[in-house]
């Protein structure tokens, strides 16, 4: 299935070898103060992981009934503090009002974009009595409205404090809240809804975007008219929609189905006792993109999804009771869901929360954030950074950043260039830096430094947090040795691991367990410095990483290939100095169509309506035909070093001619 990693990416890297030891002031009040004391607690941490992590499940949660056992395990399936019962809302609002003195301190600052008509972005801030009351009287709204426990209740709102208070009332109640970002289109709602049997969806007249509006409800409009093949309403387990009014503009109402939040909010109490769920019932489920051509659903589960992320946001950005703690994900990503939501506000911390995109109205967006709300741990993400150093220093020297003591970098390998620009323009110098690795499988961070503990080096992620071996094994599962690229997998089942894809038990097996058996599969390729250092090279499946988002190659060739021209496409990856890699597609239209540059323009916006603008190709290269192995296989590494090459021309009459390269190149294969 996988291919080994191409040596070529390691070149960036493999000659880095600065090291940055953590400022003495840092070490002296962290959470961990020294490499010799991380290496204990990981030690102690790996030698018993059931007394580890039975002993922090018991500190950190507030439990309704304690677990009687801390796992069980038969891979691949993972059982977490079994017969635990608890609320992951009631851990991140509740207990901060109760025993930890917290009430009026402020859960969510929040910043809207500013409106496309120049009236400034607003600013709301909720302590947390504010958001408890705000999600207790949510959760009032889902029950009037017949969800129960169990039910899943899809999520598609712009960043705005009521996405976080409907995951949270979602949570309360014991429904699983399914987030779709809303850089989605009609037909992934869609596709989403029909997969997890969703009765309701969550959404907002509009949310805004660089000073346009994302007409939101109108593309919940469009998803709950799509019909399948044999004529069926594709979304027809929806029996309700909940509208937030945030863009102001016309929208349609639809009787007895769509209600508008505040309205709904008219009818309720603010008073609602947390479901009691078990440590193993589902949380949430979140749709990302594999191998093949359809989104899965990885679910995680309550107890240790919550557990993990809590410790991993104290330790990995050494979180304190002043801290003002900013991550610049969308909530429709992992990193929203446990550095935004869960991780942070099962911590007590004070988190910041914007609406809009960095460079709007201007390049220092972020900057005038920082130091407008005295931020003091930044949390973003490499693509972003790439494109601050391109829009110039001058935007982040305008502003004062003494606030800031640690920053943090996910999503993709961060290149040692943009990690020193960031280190030095916007850390100014004294800023630890940590490199985060996890995926949306993994629930939280697995490899990351501990600052103030671990000494970093510019393009590594460095070394496993407590209770995670991750190994870098060749075709035969075996450890490689020192500094030889290789598949990295996880060896032993850790508390936020996912619990499977939904409704698909299968594809749970054959994506994850298969590979290297008995192992979790990260499905990236990675090395292993004589330090122990992790260095990620990127994946090595057929799943991309443009600018962050991960984007599946299967899904885009099939949203191609349901248009009407094209015969057949190949989607592949190229090195891209900004998003990390772009995509670039391969296509063969049907006999009698021509190919054009109008033609290339539909099928990039055609791509947006089936999956959403976060799909479309940046390059579209028309072709005669695909090269294929005599066994019909598109040969995806040549395609990798075509697109690699020039960049497509303007002049769309000359077909490529790819069945010679075929020829030319069939042995390799
Ligand atoms: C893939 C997971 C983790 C939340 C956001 C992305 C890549 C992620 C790093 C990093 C190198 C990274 C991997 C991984 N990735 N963080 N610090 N260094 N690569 O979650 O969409 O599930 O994507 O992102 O390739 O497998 P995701």
């Amino acid at each position: 299935m996988s291919t080994p990693p191409d040596p070529s990416n390691f070149t960036s890297i493999l000659h880095e070898n600065r090291v940055f030891k953590p400022a003495a002031a840092f070490s002296k009040s962290a959470h961990v103060s020294s490499l010799a004391e991380y290496k204990r607690l990981y030690a102690e941490s790996i030698r018993d992981p059931e007394r580890f992590w039975g002993r922090r499940a018991n500190e950190e949660l507030v439990w309704k009934k304690p677990f009687k056992q801390v796992l069980k395990f038969k891979a691949p399936d993972a059982k977490w503090f079994i017969g635990g019962k608890l609320n992951a809302a009631a851990n991140c609002l509740d207990r901060h009002l109760e025993e930890d003195g917290r009430a009026n301190k402020a859960a969510l600052i929040w910043e809207g974009e500013p409106a496309p008509n120049g009236k400034p972005g607003e600013e709301r801030t909720f302590t947390y009595r504010q958001l408890h009351r705000e999600v207790c009287r949510f959760s009032n709204v889902l029950l009037r409205h017949g969800i129960a426990k169990g039910d899943r209740v899809l999520i598609y709102l712009p960043m705005v404090p009521e996405a976080v208070i409907a995951m949270l009332a979602c949570a309360r109640i014991g429904a699983v809240h399914s987030v779709v970002f809303g850089g989605f289109s009609a037909q992934s709602v869609a596709d989403r809804v029909s997969d997890c049997g969703a009765k309701m969806i969550i959404t907002a007249d509009g949310g805004y975007r660089r000073g346009t509006i994302v007409p939101l409800k109108k593309n919940v409009d469009d998803a709950l008219r799509l019909t399948n093949a044999e004529g069926r309403l594709i979304a027809a387990s929806i029996r309700s929609v909940i509208v937030l009014r945030r863009s102001n503009h016309d929208i349609h109402i639809e009787e007895g189905r769509d209600y508008w939040w505040h309205r709904e909010l008219e009818y309720v109490g603010d008073r609602h006792e947390a479901a009691v769920m078990d440590s193993e019932d589902p949380l949430f489920i979140l749709y990302t993109s594999g191998s093949t051509g359809k989104p899965k659903g990885i679910y995680h589960t309550t107890a240790g999804y919550l557990l993990y992320t809590k410790l991993t946001s104290r330790y990995v950005f050494d979180l304190r009771e002043n801290d003002v703690y900013w991550c610049t994900a969308d909530i429709g990503w992992v990193t929203g869901h446990s550095y935004i939501v869960y991780g942070p506000l099962a911590n007590g911390a004070t988190v910041v929360m914007y609406e809009g995109a960095p460079n709007w109205p201007e390049p220092d967006r972020f900057w005038r954030m920082i130091h407008r709300h005295r931020v003091t741990v930044f949390y973003t993400a490499p693509t972003a950074i790439r494109a601050f150093m391109k829009w110039g220093d001058e935007w982040v020297k305008k502003h004062d950043l003494s606030s800031l003591r640690l920053l943090g970098s996910v999503g993709e390998p961060i290149n040692p260039e943009a990690w020193m620009w960031y280190h030095e323009v916007v850390g100014g110098g004294r800023c630890p830096i940590v490199d985060t690795w996890w995926q949306t499988e993994t629930g939280g961070i697995l490899i990351s430094p501990i600052p103030g503990a671990t000494p970093t080096k510019p393009g590594s992620a460095t070394l496993p947090f407590f209770g995670i071996i991750p190994e870098v094994v060749d075709d035969k599962g075996d450890k490689v040795k020192a500094n030889e690229g290789g598949k990295l997998v996880i060896r032993k089942p850790w508390p936020s691991m996912l619990r499977g894809v939904w409704g698909d038990k299968q594809r749970f097996r054959d994506t994850y367990w298969k590979e290297v058996p008995g192992s979790y599969f990260t499905g990236d390729g990675c090395r292993q410095d004589k330090d122990g250092y992790f260095w990620i090279v990127g994946r090595i499946d057929d799943v991309l990483n443009v600018a962050g988002h991960r984007i599946g190659t299967a899904e885009v060739e099939s949203a191609l290939v349901s248009h009407h021209s094209v015969a057949e496409s190949a989607v592949v990856g190229r090195p891209d100095a900004m998003k990390g890699q772009a995509l670039v597609a391969f296509v063969t239209v049907k006999t009698g169509i021509r190919a054009t540059q109008a033609l290339r323009d539909e099928l990039r916006n055609h791509v947006a309506k089936e999956i959403g603008p976060v799909a479309k190709p940046d390059d579209i290269r028309f072709a005669e035909a695909l090269p294929k192995t005599r066994s019909g296989k598109i040969m995806r590494r040549l395609l990798k070093q075509i697109a690699s090459g020039n960049e497509v021309s303007g002049d769309t009459t000359t077909l490529e001619d790819l069945s010679v390269l075929t020829r030319l190149n069939q042995s390799e294969e």
